[in-house]
């Protein structure tokens, strides 16, 4: 059930991870070590901070990460949302059924403990992303 789903993390994108999360580290959060997705083609970190929602930073690798049209046409700008789900691939059916098409088969994410993610684009709600727990 879509109720099921739990807020994980807000991805932003940015052309340099160094320059954004400068500001996150002015209010205080803590930035993990920056790693690099190659499903994205893109480098990641985590910001956190006690009791506040998770930030992802994502940085195109080179021009041919999706992450870059999102940065052409918008600049630095939030770009997806990511929920927890128990059985990813339950998700994924009941997505389908809302309408959502996903983007690419599950594949584990070296940013996350190689846990299984997925992105679908729905165009009235944008791209999510679903991490397995
Ligand atoms: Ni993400």
């Amino acid at each position: 059930m879509l109720s099921s789903f739990q807020f994980h993390h807000i991805g932003i994108a940015t052309d340099s991870i160094a320059k954004t999360s400068s500001y996150y580290l002015k209010m205080g959060y803590v930035m993990s070590d920056i790693m690099y997705d190659p499903v994205q083609d893109v480098n990641i970190s985590f910001l956190k901070k006690e009791g506040m929602p998770v930030i992802e930073l994502l940085e195109p690798h080179s021009s041919i990460s999706p992450v870059s049209k999102t940065l052409e046409k918008l600049g630095v700008t939030p770009y997806h949302v990511c929920y927890s789900v128990p059985d990813i691939d339950v998700a994924l059916f009941e997505l389908r059924r809302e309408k959502f098409l996903p983007l690419f088969n599950p594949v584990q994410a070296v940013a996350l403990s190689n846990k299984k993610i997925c992105f679908l684009f729905n165009k009235d709600f944008g791209l999510i992303e679903l991490v397995e727990e």
